[in-house]
């Protein structure tokens, strides 16, 4: 291997594991994608890591809402995120969990190396504390009136309609989100990581050149001089997590373990493959690493986790490239305006390339915002890549089928526009290489204008009329296929499907990145011409928004939106489902489960238990003794609490608007609903 030959460990941060990947999420995925193939086109080794970030408080909340343990809701939302990115053609060479054994192992031997570093320090320390739920409340699960403007039911952070920020207990009236009690204060014990010693390395290690942004490293001097505190790396039980090991009951808050999750997806892959750990992360590592991150996360990236490595033995990252955030036809993105994407409904709607294609031309190396303005993206597609680039092909493919029998000419009309077309290549390069996507992707359409040019001046289509200029009939659009080769070469970082079927209709191997010894294709038999994508679908892009708006409407306690009527069905199709009378003959509380309660359904002899999320509406005592409809042949579900044998039947969007259905006077248990 030559001696400049770049070994490059790459990130994107990791996505948390109780949503679904979206839209914003995938400004960076693609991002960073588009990089790391692009470097590995260029020869580097180069390797691309992520995983899904498993832990905290959200997380087993929200197993717990759905009767389910956290584990079991991480396995399935990892699939559902690995199914999401694998079909943006996402390439990670691992993606893992932070929920691992290799993590585990990271996050204690850097704790261990901190401590005898003697950079932890304990302290008690007030917290809130819900009495009812028995758990220590993160500011996002505390609700109260803001001490400055008295605005109401506001975080326990920050106050959204006045901006200030303050300590949770400062808050006005607090309830807790989880409970609805009251909650109290109370003190623990917590280890501290004492960011305040890294504050010499700090500052110089934001200066460093190619470490920060200009303008992050601006932002992050700001909080430099306004002075470091330390950081609590401590979460007491109940709390989904690695408990700390000389600490039982206390858990590593998840920010700490999720960085370090990058490097135990690394040794995954290490141990996978047979990979030298310290040569990318051992104290003298020679090799590079660079962290995408979305810029709401710079504190964690450019302060805690420099500090942490360095800390603990480690080397630091060579790079942060902080992105900015997805706005939706130039604003947030909004569930009730249908924005809020989800990558799901996007690949119901649409093909994943047109996005691929169209972050891709709108982003830049700085942090600012990207908006995806949907006119813009139907019309910015279709231009480029439909009408600029697949066109070249198709207007020289069918004169190579029709009258050469797919054979290519001997020789170009043009060499040196040919050659002209490679000469790009460095520059390009070097608009990849910095993160310069959207000048990247003009730098290409001008070529891709240029190649049509030629096609228009040299008018296949009128040699096409004189047999007697057969031959140079064959080698212009052979000359026109090349300068198409080029270019979707060059687009392969962004569009590696499109590069792929181009290359089985040319017939030709996996193209590495054209340099100036590049040859043209010559003499060679190419395969008949598909058509490489479609055009937008104006209608398709108000589907995928109208589908948004739906995601809301089950569960979403304030949208009042009518749900829209679900695809028609088969009278079969219904009579499968077994609807009874069912009299609700006891109904309880669920230790641990917010909005669960377990009932005990008399169906007219037989007894069936079933679980409902109908807590927040029903007073437990106000059930016993009524009828009501239930589903009797669903397929039994295992549930946190126990098993779940069938369903009992209400309406309205969730939460306190839920109106479980009764029969007439008259009904008996067990009588079935037809
Ligand atoms: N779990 C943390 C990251 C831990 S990294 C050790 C987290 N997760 S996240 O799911 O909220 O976000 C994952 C990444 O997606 C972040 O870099 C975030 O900035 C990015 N984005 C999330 N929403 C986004 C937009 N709307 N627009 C652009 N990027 C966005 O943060
Ligand atoms: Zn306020």
């Amino acid at each position: 291997m030559p001696a400049n030959h770049r070994k490059i460990l790459v990130t994107s941060a990791l996505p948390y594991a109780n949503g679904p990947i979206h839209l914003g999420h995938l400004v960076e995925y693609i991002q960073t994608d588009i990089w790391v193939r692009f470097q590995k086109m260029r020869g580097s080794t180069c390797w691309y890591v992520c995983a899904d970030d498993t832990h905290g408080t959200p997380i087993m909340l929200k197993a717990q809402e759905e009767g389910i343990t956290p584990e079991e809701l991480i396995e399935r939302v990892g699939r559902e995120h690995r199914a999401d990115f694998a079909a943006f053609d996402i390439g990670f060479d691992c993606y893992y969990s932070t929920h691992s054994p290799e993590n585990r192992e990271l996050a204690e031997e850097i704790y261990h190396r901190l401590k005898a570093g003697g950079y932890i320090e304990s302290r008690t320390i007030t917290q809130l504390y819900d009495p009812v739920k028995g758990m220590f409340l993160p500011d996002r699960f505390i609700r109260g009136e803001c001490p400055r403007c008295g605005a109401g039911d506001q975080y326990g952070d920050s106050c959204e309609a006045c901006g200030a920020t303050y300590a949770p207990t400062e808050l006005k009236n607090p309830v807790s989100a989880v409970s609805g009690a009251k909650p109290v204060e109370k003190e623990t014990e917590h280890f501290f990581f004492k960011l305040s010693a890294f504050a010499d390395f700090l500052k110089r290690w934001v200066h460093e050149p190619g470490h920060l942004q200009p303008e992050v490293a601006h932002k992050v001097n700001e909080w430099l001089e306004a002075g470091l505190r330390d950081w609590d790396i401590t979460r007491d039980a109940p709390y989904f997590g690695f408990e700390i090991p000389d600490a039982p009951g206390k858990y590593f808050y998840v920010w700490l373990d999720a960085p370090i999750g990058y490097m135990a997806s690394f040794l995954h892959l290490c141990r996978e493959k047979g990979l030298d750990f310290d040569e990318y992360w051992g104290p003298d590592s020679t090799t590079e690493l660079r962290h995408f991150i979305g810029k709401d996360i710079i504190y964690f990236h450019a302060l805690f986790w420099p500090a942490m490595l360095h800390g603990a033995g480690f080397r630091t990252p060579s790079a942060i490239h902080a992105h900015g955030f997805l706005t939706v036809n130039g604003e947030k993105m909004s569930k009730s305006r249908g924005t809020f994407i989800r990558a799901r409904t996007y690949l119901d709607h649409l093909d994943p390339q047109y996005l691929r294609y169209y972050f891709a031309a709108k982003l830049g190396p700085g942090v600012d915002d990207i908006d995806l303005n949907f006119d813009d993206f139907i019309q910015r597609v279709n231009a480029d890549l439909v009408g600029k680039v697949v066109n070249i092909a198709s207007r020289c493919a069918g004169f190579i089928r029709k009258r050469f029998d797919n054979r290519l000419a001997d020789s170009l009309v043009d060499p040196d526009l040919f050659i002209g077309f490679l000469d790009a290549g460095e520059r390009i390069a070097r608009l990849y290489e910095n993160r310069e996507f959207g000048k990247a992707m003009r730098e290409i359409m001008a070529l891709a204008d240029a190649a049509n040019q030629f096609i228009d001046e040299r008018k296949p289509w009128v040699i096409a009329k004189d047999p007697a200029r057969d031959s140079e009939l064959q080698a212009v659009c052979t000359q026109g296929l090349n300068l198409f080769r080029i270019l979707v070469t060059y687009l392969k970082p962004v569009l590696p499907r499109l590069a792929r079927e181009a290359e089985a209709f040319l017939d030709i191997g996996d193209q590495p990145w054209p340099d100036v010894a590049t040859r043209p294709i010559l003499g060679h038999r190419i395969n008949d011409f598909k058509p490489l994508l479609l055009r937008v679908d104006p209608a398709k892009v108000q589907a995928m928004v109208e589908a948004s708006r739906e995601n809301l409407a089950p569960g979403a306690a304030e949208s009042a939106a009518v749900e829209p009527i679900a695809p028609e069905i088969d009278y079969s199709d219904f009579a499968k489902i077994d609807l009874r009378i069912a009299r609700i003959v006891r109904a309880e509380n669920v230790e641990g489960a917010d909005k669960l309660l377990r009932l005990t359904l008399d169906l007219g002899g037989e007894t069936r238990t079933v679980f409902a999320g109908i807590k927040a509406a029903y007073d437990p005592e106000s059930l016993e003794g009524r009828l009501t409809v239930m589903v009797a042949n669903l397929k039994p579900r295992k549930m946190r609490f126990g098993v779940s044998e069938g369903m009992v039947l209400a309406a309205g969007p969730g939460g306190k608007a839920l109106y479980l259905l009764s029969p007439d006077e008259g009904a008996e248990p067990g009588m079935r609903v037809k």
